[in-house]
């Protein structure tokens, strides 16, 4: 799939987003290695610390369905569901991709289809903690 259908599907999963308290809303699309892509959007809650991101419910929905390789995530954000800069993920969701990507997987993060940077994971979580800590 090809970086700007990725993209389209980010910013549609933007509509899903619950996000009444920091009027941020984010969208994501992870691509897996089996070729189905998982949206994601951002859940807040009101007592802040439960709130998750848009990549980790997009991670947490391919996981729980089976998948475990992944090829690359487009996440699309902004205040009141406008995108008018580029939304990295946090360092949370980078910590989560660590789990399950290499230093490979792309992440793209798009002001619209055709204005995108793409980052690898080990660019934006390098030296990180990870399974091989625990050998
Ligand atoms: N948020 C994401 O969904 N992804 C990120 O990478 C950064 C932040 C959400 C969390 C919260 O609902 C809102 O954006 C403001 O921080």
């Amino acid at each position: 799939m090809d970086n700007k259908k990725l993209i389209c599907k980010a910013i549609e999963a933007m509509k899903y987003s619950y996000s009444p308290y920091s009027g941020f809303a984010v969208g994501a699309a992870l691509l897996a290695k089996s070729g189905k892509v998982y949206t994601g959007c951002n859940i807040e809650n009101a007592a802040f610390g439960p709130t998750v991101c848009a990549e980790r419910t997009a991670f947490f929905k391919a996981v729980s369905e089976g998948e475990r390789e992944f090829e690359k995530i487009a996440v699309a954000g902004g205040k009141n569901g406008k995108v008018t800069d580029y939304a990295f993920p946090c360092g949370v969701c980078r910590q989560v991709m660590a789990e399950f990507c290499k230093k490979d997987f792309e992440i793209i993060t798009a002001k619209s289809g055709k204005d995108y940077i793409i980052r690898t994971l080990g660019d934006l979580l390098p030296e990180n903690f990870g399974k091989n800590n625990l050998e």
